[in-house]
């Protein structure tokens, strides 16, 4: 289905921001500090510090999606890149250091359009200069945002691209609840468009200490990755609260399937933002991210809920890991 897609004016890496704003994350962690059970969305681990300490759980050898992921792709990408035709234009969900996407590129037929959407800024230019040096036909389209929020694609005028392909890596899809997942899937079908693709990794359920290790590692990164949120409270909102109050905990929850982060207070303490205090007890937590894991045929369905038709599924030879085409009919 050929169609023309609006993009870009000029061959440089111009950027749309939409980064969310430091108020963004005060009324988010005064919402999720006042809630009970208190929580902090995950959406905000990832400022400068945090996707640097992201990277490096990925090198992890506890945290198992990336490298499986990645042997996914590199060994799927031709089935993957035929099936996605020649001319494509990809939009990623949270291009993070934008190492994967590179095996879709290389494996595909003259991608028109590469449009990267993250919302820490830095981090992303920086893996959208890298790939415009390595792939200087690939027209690049970066925007910074919060795609959990609504935002437009940008226009890149001259180029013509035939499907549209959505890219959501890394199980990033387990960051959201299952009615989260399908509402967010459902709005990337209106965003991507008629004709339109989507290739989404999916981690999938196995034993627990494998989970468990893989959000709680040896060498504390993890641990780090999680306390980073407290840091960027210090810093961003001039929270007062005490750092070393607070304990990393990773754990699955087997009715839901998935894998919590908390903040674990290790006293009775108060964080204070401004005008507002908010007293933790000893052993309260604050629930940090949700993980979900999904097996393929579970995330075929809630795919279908969502409007897509779930189409071919690529995995491992262990099973630890999926990537899922979805098409959009
Ligand atoms: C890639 C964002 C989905 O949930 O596995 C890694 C984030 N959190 N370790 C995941 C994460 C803790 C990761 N995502």
């Amino acid at each position: 289905m050929a169609r023309s897609a609006p993009i870009l004016a000029d061959s440089t890496l111009r950027l749309h921001d939409l980064e969310p704003s430091s108020e963004e994350f005060r009324r988010a962690a005064v919402a999720g500090l006042s809630a009970s059970p208190k929580t902090l969305p995950c959406k905000f681990f990832y400022d400068a510090e945090g996707s640097r300490l992201f990277d490096a759980i990925c090198e992890l050898p506890e945290y198992y999606p990336t490298r499986t992921e990645l042997a996914i792709l590199r060994r799927n990408a031709g089935a993957m890149a035929e099936a996605i035709g020649p001319e494509a234009r990809i939009v990623e969900f949270g291009s993070g250091a934008g190492i994967k996407i590179r095996l879709l590129l290389e494996a595909l037929e003259r991608p028109a359009a590469y449009v990267p959407v993250d919302i820490s800024r830095e981090h992303m230019m920086a893996a959208a200069a890298g790939l415009a040096a390595d792939f200087p036909r690939l027209r690049i389209a970066p925007v910074c945002a919060d795609y959990t929020q609504p935002f437009g694609l940008p226009s890149i005028r001259g180029v013509t691209s035939r499907a549209t392909v959505g890219f959501f890596p890394g199980s990033t899809i387990g960051n959201f609840t299952p009615t989260e997942a399908v509402a967010f899937l459902a709005r990337a079908r209106r965003l991507l468009g008629p004709g339109s693709m989507m290739l989404v990794g999916v981690d999938v359920p196995k034993d627990p200490h494998i989970l468990e290790a893989a959000y709680d590692d040896a060498a504390g990164v993890t641990a780090a990755f999680n306390r980073n949120l407290l840091v960027r409270m210090q810093r961003e909102l001039g929270a007062r609260l005490d750092l070393d109050g607070f304990r990393h905990e990773a754990r699955w929850c087997a009715e839901r399937r998935r894998v919590e982060m908390h903040l674990v207070s290790l006293a009775r303490q108060e964080i204070v933002i401004g005008p507002a205090r908010f007293p933790l007890a000893r052993g309260e937590t604050i629930h940090t991210e949700n993980s979900y894991k999904y097996a393929v045929p579970e995330f075929r369905a809630l795919a279908g809920r969502s409007g897509w038709l779930p189409a071919e599924v690529w995995t491992d030879p262990d099973n630890l890991f999926s990537v899922h085409l979805l098409r959009s009919g």
